[in-house]
Protein backbone atom coordinates (compact mmCIF):
# COMPACT_ATOMS: atom_id res chain seq x y z
CA UNK A 1 0.00 0.00 0.00
CA UNK A 2 1.66 3.27 -0.88
CA UNK A 3 0.68 5.48 2.01
CA UNK A 4 -0.63 9.05 0.33
CA UNK A 5 -0.76 8.29 -3.11
CA UNK A 6 -3.62 5.69 -3.76
CA UNK A 7 -6.55 7.42 -1.88
CA UNK A 8 -5.45 11.01 -3.46
CA UNK A 9 -5.05 9.13 -6.99
CA UNK A 10 -8.57 7.29 -6.60
CA UNK A 11 -10.36 10.86 -5.72
CA UNK A 12 -8.27 13.08 -8.55
CA UNK A 13 -10.10 9.84 -10.78
CA UNK A 14 -13.32 10.31 -9.35
CA UNK A 15 -13.03 13.80 -9.73
CA UNK A 16 -12.19 13.72 -13.27
CA UNK A 17 -15.33 11.45 -13.93
CA UNK A 18 -17.12 13.67 -12.03
CA UNK A 19 -16.37 16.41 -14.73
CA UNK A 20 -16.79 14.25 -17.85
CA UNK A 21 -19.89 13.22 -16.72
CA UNK A 22 -21.39 16.63 -15.50
CA UNK A 23 -20.85 18.03 -19.56
CA UNK A 24 -21.74 14.45 -21.22
CA UNK A 25 -24.33 13.06 -19.03
CA UNK A 26 -22.54 9.45 -19.22
CA UNK A 27 -24.10 8.25 -15.76
CA UNK A 28 -28.06 8.70 -17.30
CA UNK A 29 -27.12 5.51 -19.33
CA UNK A 30 -27.22 3.51 -16.30
CA UNK A 31 -31.07 3.44 -16.50
CA UNK A 32 -33.24 0.25 -15.27
CA UNK A 33 -33.79 -2.69 -17.37
CA UNK A 34 -34.86 -5.73 -16.70
CA UNK A 35 -32.68 -8.84 -15.56
CA UNK A 36 -33.79 -11.07 -19.13
CA UNK A 37 -32.79 -8.01 -21.79
CA UNK A 38 -29.04 -9.82 -21.34
CA UNK A 39 -30.31 -13.39 -22.08
CA UNK A 40 -28.81 -14.34 -25.31
CA UNK A 41 -32.43 -14.24 -26.76
CA UNK A 42 -32.91 -10.75 -25.70
CA UNK A 43 -29.51 -9.41 -26.98
CA UNK A 44 -29.52 -10.44 -30.48
CA UNK A 45 -30.53 -7.50 -31.97
CA UNK A 46 -27.60 -5.59 -29.81
CA UNK A 47 -25.42 -8.37 -31.44
CA UNK A 48 -26.47 -7.50 -35.07
CA UNK A 49 -25.90 -3.53 -33.98
CA UNK A 50 -22.26 -4.55 -33.07
CA UNK A 51 -22.01 -6.58 -36.15
CA UNK A 52 -22.84 -3.45 -38.22
CA UNK A 53 -20.27 -1.39 -36.25
CA UNK A 54 -17.23 -4.26 -37.32
CA UNK A 55 -18.89 -3.57 -40.65
CA UNK A 56 -18.59 -0.47 -41.18
CA UNK A 57 -14.98 -0.24 -39.47
CA UNK A 58 -13.58 -3.06 -41.80
CA UNK A 59 -15.40 -1.63 -44.65
CA UNK A 60 -13.78 1.61 -44.46
CA UNK A 61 -10.92 0.04 -44.73
CA UNK A 62 -11.32 -2.36 -47.98
CA UNK A 63 -12.42 1.18 -49.50
CA UNK A 64 -8.96 2.35 -49.19
CA UNK A 65 -7.51 -0.10 -51.39
CA UNK A 66 -11.19 -1.02 -53.18
CA UNK A 67 -11.11 0.36 -57.11
CA UNK A 68 -15.00 1.00 -58.27
CA UNK A 69 -14.57 -0.04 -62.18
CA UNK A 70 -15.40 -2.91 -64.33
CA UNK A 71 -12.30 -2.83 -65.60
CA UNK A 72 -9.96 -2.79 -61.95
CA UNK A 73 -12.75 -4.01 -59.48
CA UNK A 74 -11.61 -7.88 -59.24
CA UNK A 75 -8.07 -6.79 -59.52
CA UNK A 76 -8.42 -4.36 -56.46
CA UNK A 77 -9.76 -7.13 -54.43
CA UNK A 78 -6.60 -9.56 -55.22
CA UNK A 79 -4.42 -6.73 -54.28
CA UNK A 80 -6.85 -6.50 -50.89
CA UNK A 81 -6.08 -10.38 -50.74
CA UNK A 82 -2.37 -10.47 -51.20
CA UNK A 83 -0.60 -7.00 -51.03
CA UNK A 84 -2.85 -4.43 -49.18
CA UNK A 85 -1.51 -4.05 -45.36
CA UNK A 86 -4.06 -6.25 -43.13
CA UNK A 87 -6.29 -6.52 -46.28
CA UNK A 88 -6.34 -10.05 -46.44
CA UNK A 89 -7.51 -10.20 -42.44
CA UNK A 90 -9.93 -7.34 -42.78
CA UNK A 91 -12.00 -8.80 -45.90
CA UNK A 92 -12.41 -11.92 -44.09
CA UNK A 93 -13.62 -9.97 -40.90
CA UNK A 94 -16.09 -8.41 -43.25
CA UNK A 95 -17.42 -11.43 -45.07
CA UNK A 96 -18.10 -13.51 -42.31
CA UNK A 97 -19.22 -10.32 -39.66
CA UNK A 98 -21.97 -10.44 -43.05
CA UNK A 99 -22.70 -14.26 -42.90
CA UNK A 100 -23.05 -13.42 -39.19
CA UNK A 101 -25.36 -10.64 -38.88
CA UNK A 102 -27.64 -11.78 -41.57
CA UNK A 103 -27.65 -14.89 -39.00
CA UNK A 104 -28.37 -13.15 -35.83
CA UNK A 105 -30.64 -10.08 -37.72
CA UNK A 106 -33.08 -13.49 -38.46
CA UNK A 107 -32.76 -15.02 -34.79
CA UNK A 108 -33.66 -11.65 -33.58
CA UNK A 109 -36.48 -11.59 -35.26
CA UNK A 110 -37.58 -15.08 -34.53
CA UNK A 111 -37.83 -14.24 -31.12
CA UNK A 112 -39.42 -11.18 -31.46
CA UNK A 113 -41.99 -13.74 -33.29
CA UNK A 114 -42.12 -16.71 -30.63
CA UNK A 115 -42.23 -14.20 -27.44
CA UNK A 116 -44.97 -11.76 -29.28
CA UNK A 117 -43.31 -8.64 -28.90
CA UNK A 118 -44.23 -7.28 -31.97
CA UNK A 119 -47.68 -6.71 -30.53
CA UNK A 120 -49.37 -3.40 -29.14
CA UNK A 121 -47.57 -0.98 -28.71
CA UNK A 122 -44.50 -2.28 -30.96
CA UNK A 123 -46.31 -2.72 -34.30
CA UNK A 124 -44.23 0.23 -36.22
CA UNK A 125 -41.06 -1.28 -34.51
CA UNK A 126 -42.08 -4.55 -35.94
CA UNK A 127 -42.31 -2.69 -39.52
CA UNK A 128 -39.37 -0.74 -39.27
CA UNK A 129 -37.29 -3.90 -38.24
CA UNK A 130 -38.51 -5.49 -41.47
CA UNK A 131 -37.18 -2.40 -43.40
CA UNK A 132 -33.94 -3.29 -41.69
CA UNK A 133 -34.25 -6.80 -42.65
CA UNK A 134 -34.55 -5.61 -46.31
CA UNK A 135 -31.60 -3.14 -45.84
CA UNK A 136 -28.93 -6.17 -44.74
CA UNK A 137 -30.11 -8.00 -47.51
CA UNK A 138 -29.92 -5.07 -49.87
CA UNK A 139 -25.92 -4.66 -48.25
CA UNK A 140 -25.17 -8.10 -48.61
CA UNK A 141 -26.14 -7.72 -52.21
CA UNK A 142 -24.60 -5.26 -53.53
CA UNK A 143 -21.28 -6.70 -51.59
CA UNK A 144 -21.57 -9.32 -54.05
CA UNK A 145 -21.26 -7.59 -57.43
CA UNK A 146 -18.70 -5.53 -56.03
CA UNK A 147 -15.76 -7.98 -55.94
CA UNK A 148 -16.47 -8.31 -60.38
CA UNK A 149 -16.40 -12.22 -60.17
CA UNK A 150 -18.92 -14.58 -62.34
CA UNK A 151 -20.90 -14.58 -59.09
CA UNK A 152 -21.05 -10.59 -59.22
CA UNK A 153 -21.42 -10.03 -62.70
CA UNK A 154 -24.40 -12.72 -62.48
CA UNK A 155 -25.86 -11.22 -59.37
CA UNK A 156 -25.54 -7.66 -61.44
CA UNK A 157 -27.66 -9.09 -64.31
CA UNK A 158 -30.15 -9.64 -61.87
CA UNK A 159 -30.14 -6.24 -60.42
CA UNK A 160 -30.56 -5.18 -64.21
CA UNK A 161 -33.46 -8.07 -64.62
CA UNK A 162 -35.09 -6.58 -61.64
CA UNK A 163 -34.92 -3.29 -62.78
CA UNK A 164 -36.59 -3.53 -65.73
CA UNK A 165 -39.42 -5.66 -63.92
CA UNK A 166 -40.31 -2.33 -61.98
CA UNK A 167 -40.61 -0.55 -65.07
CA UNK A 168 -40.42 3.03 -64.88
CA UNK A 169 -39.27 3.19 -61.58
CA UNK A 170 -36.75 0.59 -61.96
CA UNK A 171 -33.92 3.55 -64.00
CA UNK A 172 -31.82 3.25 -61.10
CA UNK A 173 -31.02 0.05 -61.88
CA UNK A 174 -30.08 0.58 -65.64
CA UNK A 175 -26.79 0.22 -66.61
CA UNK A 176 -27.70 3.44 -69.39
CA UNK A 177 -29.33 5.66 -66.54
CA UNK A 178 -26.13 8.06 -65.97
CA UNK A 179 -23.66 6.75 -68.63
CA UNK A 180 -20.75 8.69 -66.92
CA UNK A 181 -20.24 5.97 -63.89
CA UNK A 182 -20.78 2.32 -64.77
CA UNK A 183 -23.28 0.68 -63.04
CA UNK A 184 -20.85 -1.37 -60.46
CA UNK A 185 -19.66 2.59 -59.40
CA UNK A 186 -23.31 3.40 -58.71
CA UNK A 187 -23.82 -0.09 -56.43
CA UNK A 188 -20.89 0.59 -55.14
CA UNK A 189 -22.21 4.11 -53.67
CA UNK A 190 -25.37 2.15 -53.03
CA UNK A 191 -23.48 0.00 -50.97
CA UNK A 192 -20.93 2.43 -48.94
CA UNK A 193 -23.62 5.23 -48.64
CA UNK A 194 -26.98 5.21 -49.72
CA UNK A 195 -27.97 1.84 -47.51
CA UNK A 196 -25.81 2.93 -45.09
CA UNK A 197 -27.32 5.66 -44.33
CA UNK A 198 -30.98 4.75 -44.73
CA UNK A 199 -29.78 1.69 -42.30
CA UNK A 200 -28.91 4.41 -39.73
CA UNK A 201 -31.84 6.28 -39.80
CA UNK A 202 -34.01 3.44 -39.79
CA UNK A 203 -31.91 2.17 -36.72
CA UNK A 204 -32.35 5.41 -34.65
CA UNK A 205 -35.96 5.13 -35.08
CA UNK A 206 -35.51 1.55 -34.25
CA UNK A 207 -33.76 2.19 -30.86
CA UNK A 208 -35.89 5.57 -29.90
CA UNK A 209 -38.89 2.97 -29.87
CA UNK A 210 -37.08 0.68 -28.48
CA UNK A 211 -36.23 2.95 -25.48
CA UNK A 212 -39.93 4.46 -25.24
CA UNK A 213 -41.50 1.27 -25.02
CA UNK A 214 -38.59 -0.70 -22.47
CA UNK A 215 -37.73 -3.80 -23.51
CA UNK A 216 -41.39 -6.06 -23.80
CA UNK A 217 -41.63 -8.24 -20.73
CA UNK A 218 -40.88 -12.60 -20.63
CA UNK A 219 -44.06 -13.48 -21.92
CA UNK A 220 -45.03 -15.57 -18.75
CA UNK A 221 -45.11 -12.51 -17.04
CA UNK A 222 -46.77 -10.76 -18.92
CA UNK A 223 -49.59 -12.96 -19.61
CA UNK A 224 -49.90 -13.60 -15.49
CA UNK A 225 -50.43 -9.55 -15.25
CA UNK A 226 -53.15 -9.58 -17.70
CA UNK A 227 -54.98 -12.27 -15.51
CA UNK A 228 -54.27 -10.23 -12.50
CA UNK A 229 -50.82 -11.26 -11.84
CA UNK A 230 -48.06 -8.77 -10.55
CA UNK A 231 -46.76 -6.34 -12.74
CA UNK A 232 -43.87 -7.92 -14.80
CA UNK A 233 -40.12 -6.25 -13.11
CA UNK A 234 -38.99 -3.73 -15.21
CA UNK A 235 -35.36 -3.39 -13.64
CA UNK A 236 -32.88 -6.08 -12.00
CA UNK A 237 -29.72 -4.93 -14.72
CA UNK A 238 -28.71 -1.55 -15.83
CA UNK A 239 -28.19 -0.13 -19.68
CA UNK A 240 -24.67 0.44 -19.09
CA UNK A 241 -24.56 -3.41 -18.10
CA UNK A 242 -26.21 -4.37 -21.21
CA UNK A 243 -23.66 -2.25 -22.94
CA UNK A 244 -21.25 -3.84 -21.71
CA UNK A 245 -22.76 -7.36 -22.28
CA UNK A 246 -23.43 -6.15 -25.96
CA UNK A 247 -19.72 -5.34 -26.56
CA UNK A 248 -18.37 -8.41 -25.28
CA UNK A 249 -20.41 -10.55 -27.84
CA UNK A 250 -19.20 -7.76 -30.39
CA UNK A 251 -15.24 -8.43 -29.70
CA UNK A 252 -16.16 -12.32 -29.44
CA UNK A 253 -16.99 -11.98 -33.21
CA UNK A 254 -14.06 -9.64 -33.92
CA UNK A 255 -11.67 -12.86 -32.85
CA UNK A 256 -14.09 -15.41 -34.15
CA UNK A 257 -14.57 -14.14 -37.47
CA UNK A 258 -10.44 -12.92 -37.84
CA UNK A 259 -9.54 -16.48 -36.76
CA UNK A 260 -12.10 -17.74 -39.67
CA UNK A 261 -10.23 -15.58 -42.07
CA UNK A 262 -6.77 -17.11 -41.09
CA UNK A 263 -8.25 -20.43 -42.05
CA UNK A 264 -11.05 -19.61 -44.53
CA UNK A 265 -10.66 -17.05 -46.93
CA UNK A 266 -13.70 -15.65 -48.58
CA UNK A 267 -14.27 -16.75 -52.47
CA UNK A 268 -13.39 -14.63 -55.17
CA UNK A 269 -14.07 -16.40 -58.54
CA UNK A 270 -12.72 -16.22 -62.24
CA UNK A 271 -12.84 -13.27 -64.29
CA UNK A 272 -16.46 -12.98 -65.34
CA UNK A 273 -18.23 -14.67 -68.58
CA UNK A 274 -20.94 -12.68 -69.66
CA UNK A 275 -22.03 -15.46 -71.67
CA UNK A 276 -23.01 -18.04 -68.89
CA UNK A 277 -24.73 -18.39 -66.07
CA UNK A 278 -23.38 -20.97 -63.13
CA UNK A 279 -23.59 -19.29 -59.97
CA UNK A 280 -26.26 -19.97 -56.81
CA UNK A 281 -27.02 -16.76 -54.28
CA UNK A 282 -25.54 -16.52 -51.16
CA UNK A 283 -27.83 -18.95 -48.68
CA UNK A 284 -29.90 -15.86 -47.80
CA UNK A 285 -31.24 -15.45 -51.22
CA UNK A 286 -31.91 -19.15 -51.97
CA UNK A 287 -35.28 -19.70 -50.43
CA UNK A 288 -36.24 -17.53 -53.70
CA UNK A 289 -33.87 -19.26 -56.15
CA UNK A 290 -36.39 -22.42 -56.74
CA UNK A 291 -39.34 -19.70 -57.79
CA UNK A 292 -36.60 -18.18 -60.06
CA UNK A 293 -36.89 -21.63 -61.43
CA UNK A 294 -40.26 -22.57 -61.19
CA UNK A 295 -41.99 -18.53 -62.55
CA UNK A 296 -38.58 -17.22 -64.49
CA UNK A 297 -37.14 -14.18 -63.41
CA UNK A 298 -40.69 -11.54 -62.39
CA UNK A 299 -40.42 -14.06 -59.16
CA UNK A 300 -38.40 -12.71 -58.02
CA UNK A 301 -39.97 -9.47 -56.86
CA UNK A 302 -43.02 -11.43 -55.74
CA UNK A 303 -41.87 -14.36 -53.68
CA UNK A 304 -40.06 -11.84 -51.31
CA UNK A 305 -42.71 -9.58 -51.50
CA UNK A 306 -45.16 -11.92 -50.66
CA UNK A 307 -43.09 -13.08 -47.39
CA UNK A 308 -42.09 -9.58 -46.21
CA UNK A 309 -45.58 -7.95 -47.21
CA UNK A 310 -47.18 -11.47 -44.74
CA UNK A 311 -44.69 -10.42 -42.20
CA UNK A 312 -45.82 -6.82 -42.00
CA UNK A 313 -49.72 -7.94 -41.80
CA UNK A 314 -48.49 -10.08 -38.27
CA UNK A 315 -49.06 -7.22 -35.79
CA UNK A 316 -52.68 -6.80 -37.10
CA UNK A 317 -53.23 -10.47 -37.52
CA UNK A 318 -52.37 -11.47 -34.30
CA UNK A 319 -54.77 -9.54 -32.28
CA UNK A 320 -55.19 -11.26 -28.95
CA UNK A 321 -53.34 -9.48 -26.50
CA UNK A 322 -51.45 -13.15 -25.00
CA UNK A 323 -47.60 -13.32 -25.82
CA UNK A 324 -46.47 -16.68 -24.79
CA UNK A 325 -46.38 -19.38 -27.39
CA UNK A 326 -48.70 -21.77 -25.54
CA UNK A 327 -51.26 -19.02 -25.71
CA UNK A 328 -50.65 -17.97 -29.75
CA UNK A 329 -50.64 -22.09 -31.17
CA UNK A 330 -52.16 -21.35 -34.52
CA UNK A 331 -49.33 -18.59 -35.28
CA UNK A 332 -46.46 -20.61 -33.50
CA UNK A 333 -47.63 -23.41 -35.81
CA UNK A 334 -47.85 -21.26 -38.90
CA UNK A 335 -44.61 -19.58 -38.02
CA UNK A 336 -42.99 -23.45 -37.45
CA UNK A 337 -44.40 -24.36 -41.04
CA UNK A 338 -42.77 -20.76 -43.00
CA UNK A 339 -39.31 -22.13 -41.49
CA UNK A 340 -39.16 -25.59 -42.38
CA UNK A 341 -40.48 -24.53 -45.57
CA UNK A 342 -37.82 -22.09 -45.95
CA UNK A 343 -34.81 -24.74 -45.01
CA UNK A 344 -36.30 -27.29 -47.46
CA UNK A 345 -36.50 -24.34 -50.57
CA UNK A 346 -32.58 -23.76 -49.28
CA UNK A 347 -31.92 -27.23 -49.33
CA UNK A 348 -33.52 -28.23 -52.74
CA UNK A 349 -31.68 -24.55 -54.04
CA UNK A 350 -28.22 -26.23 -52.95
CA UNK A 351 -29.18 -30.01 -54.79
CA UNK A 352 -30.53 -28.48 -57.95
CA UNK A 353 -27.86 -27.77 -60.86
CA UNK A 354 -27.40 -23.96 -61.75
CA UNK A 355 -29.92 -22.86 -64.00
CA UNK A 356 -29.82 -19.98 -66.52
CA UNK A 357 -32.56 -17.56 -66.29
CA UNK A 358 -31.16 -13.87 -67.16
CA UNK A 359 -30.85 -13.38 -70.91
CA UNK A 360 -27.21 -13.32 -71.55
C1 LIG B 1 -30.42 -4.51 -38.73
C2 LIG B 1 -31.01 -5.25 -37.94
C3 LIG B 1 -31.54 -4.97 -36.55
C4 LIG B 1 -30.93 -4.44 -35.46
C5 LIG B 1 -29.48 -3.93 -35.36
C6 LIG B 1 -31.89 -4.42 -34.38
C7 LIG B 1 -31.64 -3.99 -33.09
C8 LIG B 1 -32.50 -4.14 -32.03
C9 LIG B 1 -32.17 -3.98 -30.64
C10 LIG B 1 -30.78 -3.60 -30.10
C11 LIG B 1 -33.28 -4.22 -29.91
C12 LIG B 1 -33.38 -4.28 -28.39
C13 LIG B 1 -33.64 -5.73 -27.93
C14 LIG B 1 -32.88 -6.86 -28.55
O1 LIG B 1 -31.66 -6.73 -28.76
O2 LIG B 1 -33.52 -7.92 -28.82
C15 LIG B 1 -34.37 -4.48 -30.84
C16 LIG B 1 -35.68 -4.70 -30.49
C17 LIG B 1 -36.69 -4.94 -31.40
N1 LIG B 1 -36.54 -5.21 -32.74
FE1 LIG B 1 -34.83 -5.09 -33.78
N2 LIG B 1 -33.07 -4.93 -34.85
C18 LIG B 1 -32.91 -5.29 -36.17
C19 LIG B 1 -33.83 -5.90 -36.99
C20 LIG B 1 -35.13 -6.20 -36.62
C21 LIG B 1 -36.07 -6.97 -37.40
C22 LIG B 1 -35.73 -7.64 -38.73
C23 LIG B 1 -37.26 -6.96 -36.72
C24 LIG B 1 -38.57 -7.60 -37.10
C25 LIG B 1 -39.06 -7.61 -38.29
C26 LIG B 1 -37.06 -6.19 -35.50
C27 LIG B 1 -38.03 -5.88 -34.56
C28 LIG B 1 -37.79 -5.47 -33.27
C29 LIG B 1 -38.81 -5.30 -32.23
C30 LIG B 1 -40.32 -5.48 -32.39
C31 LIG B 1 -38.11 -4.98 -31.06
C32 LIG B 1 -38.69 -4.78 -29.65
C33 LIG B 1 -38.54 -6.15 -28.97
C34 LIG B 1 -38.85 -6.21 -27.52
O3 LIG B 1 -39.17 -5.19 -26.91
O4 LIG B 1 -38.78 -7.35 -27.01
N3 LIG B 1 -35.76 -5.77 -35.45
N4 LIG B 1 -33.85 -4.44 -32.12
Amino acid sequence: MVAGTAYPRRGRWRRAWAAIDERLGISGLAYPVPAHANSVGYILGGISFFGFLILAATGVWLAQFYHPTPEAARESVIYVMNAAPLGDVARGIHFWTANLVMATVLLHMGRIYLTGAYKRPREVNWLIGLGLLAITMGLIFTGTVLKWDQEGFEALGHNVEIGNLIGVFGFWFSPTFGASLPIVGRLYIAHVVILPALGTFLLIAHFLLVKRHGISALPAEFDAALDGGPEPSKGGSTFTAHLVRMAGFGLMIVGATALLSLFVSPPLGPSPNPSIEVSKPWWMFLPFYPFEDWFGLPALLWAPGLLIGTLALVPFVDRSRYRSPGRRRAFIVTGAIVVVALILLVAYALVTPPKSHVAM
